[in-house]
């Protein structure tokens, strides 16, 4: 285990870790004895956690880290993993400038690809967002469905530290309005958000619905059209397909 400082304010500690179950495990630890703003990175996990309780994919290739953090945003769920996505795009295309989009509510996608995802758990006094993306990997196991890595986007080897200092720098710079769940990020994620005016399915308590999207609604929750009548979809419920 290896702890370094961090000036990014409000983020205080990085600890590098070499192989674990998930950060999300060892961030979860941490915050319940009270710490906070700390930043959990792995080499390696190996169970890491997606969405839906389903299985993370990732080895020393991928980067993988959990944040712990504290404020208004917690009584928006909705919104963590929606306005965190705003971030680490910031993040990517200020180290490595390449245009991502993203996906409701956390997928980092490229070229209709999957790059990356986050993870946000809500607790009564933190929430713990877990961030991981396809970096240096050159291939994918079988199951794991239409992903690319960023070193399979720029030809190159990446710098997983650069880039998780890249993505914290955003965090800290706009900790502010993502704490408070700002209009002008929720609009950001809009714009990045290349599934506006499409048709999608989504699993509903195990209905599969179908609508067009419409917006996304201030608490972060996605405004699907379905037979013209409109409904929130929240991120417990699950996209099933697109495009
Ligand atoms: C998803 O798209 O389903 C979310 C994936 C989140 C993966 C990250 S990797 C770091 C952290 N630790 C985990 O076990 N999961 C998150």
């Amino acid at each position: 285990m290896k702890e370094l400082p961090l000036n990014l304010s409000p983020f205080k500690r990085l600890i590098l870790l070499d192989s674990v179950s998930s950060t999300m495990d060892i961030a979860f630890r941490l915050a319940r004895l009270g710490d906070r703003f700390v930043v959990v990175s792995a080499n390696e996990q190996w169970s890491g956690r997606g969405k839906g309780n389903r299985v993370w994919f990732s080895n020393h290739r991928s980067l993988s880290f959990s944040l712990v953090i504290e404020g208004k945003i917690l009584h928006k769920p909705s919104l963590l993993s929606v306005l965190s996505s705003v971030m680490v795009k910031r993040g990517i295309v200020s180290y490595l400038a390449i245009p991502v989009e993203l996906k409701w509510p956390n997928d980092i996608m490229f070229k209709g690809k999957k790059l990356g995802g986050i993870l946000g758990e809500n607790w009564d006094n933190f929430a713990i967002i877990g961030i991981g993306l396809n970096v240096n990997n050159l291939e994918f196991p079988s199951g794991v469905e239409s992903a690319v890595s960023l070193r399979q986007i720029l030809g190159k080897e990446i710098d997983k530290m650069e880039l998780l200092r890249s993505i914290i720098r955003e965090f800290s710079l706009d900790f502010e309005s993502f704490i408070k769940g700002s209009d002008s990020l929720i609009s950001e994620w809009k714009k990045s958000c290349s599934y506006i005016g499409e048709r999608v399915r989504f699993k509903s308590y195990n209905n599969i619905k179908e609508g067009i999207v419409i917006d996304i609604a201030n608490d972060g929750a996605l405004l699907v059209s379905i037979n013209g009548k409109k409904r929130r979809v929240y991120s417990s419920d699950e996209l099933v397909t697109e495009r």
